[in-house]
C-alpha cells in the first residue's frame, strides 16, 4: 500500500494576529485543544502579559515594540533540533539583510555584542503515551521573541538585553520582519538543512570558555563541539567531558 505523504508545511498559513494574549505559546496550545490547526500556523501577538522565557523565567513583552510569535509544527519534522530553526534563520536575517553582527549563544539565545536581542522557547504537545512508554508528540510550539523598537528595556534586563532600534538607531517594521523570518525558516525547512552543522558558523562559542546554566547552577568549561542532536559538549577544567542537554531545544 502506498504510504500517505504529509501535507507540505506552509509557515504562516494561517497567520493569526491578536492584540493581547498572556503568551502566544500558551494561547496556541489552548486553541489546539479546541480545533485542528494545520502545521505551519503562526500566532502573533502585539503584546504578551505573561510572556514566557526558558527555565521558567519571564519574557518581557508587554509592549507592541517587539516581535512575539509562535509557530505550530506537526510531525514528521524535517529538521532538528527545532529551536535551531528560528535561531539560525534570525541570525542570517540580521547579518545579511540588516548588517547586524548577531550570533548565537548555545542553545538559542540571539545576541549582539553580548546583549540578548531574542530568544526561543520550544514546547511539545503530547498526543498520549504509547504502550512502549514513549510519549508520542502531536505537535510542537516554537515561540520566538525579538526585541525590535524598544528605546529602553525593563529594569531587570536593562543591562543584559538590547533591541534592533538600540543597535541600528532606526525603527523596523515587525510585520516585514516576521514575513522575512518565516520565509528564511521555510527555506531551511524545505531544504532539510542539517541545523547542527549550520550552527557553529552562527556562533562564536566553540573553542571558547563558556558558562552554561544547568538547572539552578552554572557549569564552566570549554565549548568543544555539538553532538548530532545539538547538545553541547563541554571540556571541564579537570579534563573530563560533559554533554549538556537543553530542555528548550526539543524536536
Ligand atoms: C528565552 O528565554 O530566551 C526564550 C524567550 C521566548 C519568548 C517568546 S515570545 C513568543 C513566545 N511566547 C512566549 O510566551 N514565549 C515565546
Amino acid at each position: 500500500m502506498a504510504r500517505e505523504e504529509p501535507e507540505p508545511t506552509c509557515f504562516g498559513q494561517p497567520l493569526l494576529v491578536r492584540a493581547d494574549v498572556d503568551s502566544t505559546n500558551l494561547d496556541l496550545a489552548r486553541r489546539l485543544r479546541e480545533q485542528r490547526l494545520p502545521s505551519g500556523t503562526v500566532l502573533r501577538a502585539l503584546r504578551q502579559t505573561h510572556g514566557r522565557g526558558t527555565a521558567g523565567r519571564p519574557w518581557y513583552s508587554d509592549s507592541e515594540l517587539g516581535l512575539w510569535f509562535s509557530l505550530l509544527l506537526r510531525p514528521p519534522l524535517r529538521v532538528r533540533p527545532l529551536s535551531f530553526l528560528p535561531a539560525i534563520a534570525a541570525v542570517d536575517l540580521l547579518r545579511d539583510d540588516l548588517a547586524v553582527p548577531a550570533h548565537l549563544k548555545w542553545p538559542n539565545d540571539i545576541l549582539v555584542e553580548e546583549r540578548k536581542l531574542g530568544g526561543i522557547l520550544v514546547e511539545s504537545i503530547p498526543a498520549g503515551v504509547r504502550s512502549s512508554g514513549d510519549a508520542a508528540r502531536e505537535a510542537w510550539i516554537v515561540g520566538v521573541g525579538l526585541n525590535v523598537d524598544q528605546m529602553t528595556l525593563p529594569e531587570p534586563i536593562a543591562a543584559t538585553a538590547t533591541s534592533l532600534r538600540l543597535i541600528t538607531g532606526r525603527t523596523h517594521d515587525c510585520d516585514a520582519l516576521l514575513r522575512v523570518l518565516l520565509q528564511r525558516m521555510q527555506r531551511l525547512w524545505d531544504a532539510g538543512i542539517d541545523l547542527v552543522q549550520a550552527w557553529p558558523a552562527r556562533s562564536q562559542q566553540l573553542g571558547r570558555q563558556v558558562d552554561v546554566r544547568i538547572g539552578s547552577g552554572l557549569v564552566a568549561g570549554t565549548a568543544e563541539s555539538l553532538t548530532s542532536e545539538g547538545h553541547l559538549v563541554l571540556r571541564l577544567p579537570d579534563g573530563r567531558r560533559q554533554t549538556v542537554i537543553s530542555p528548550s531545544q526539543l524536536g
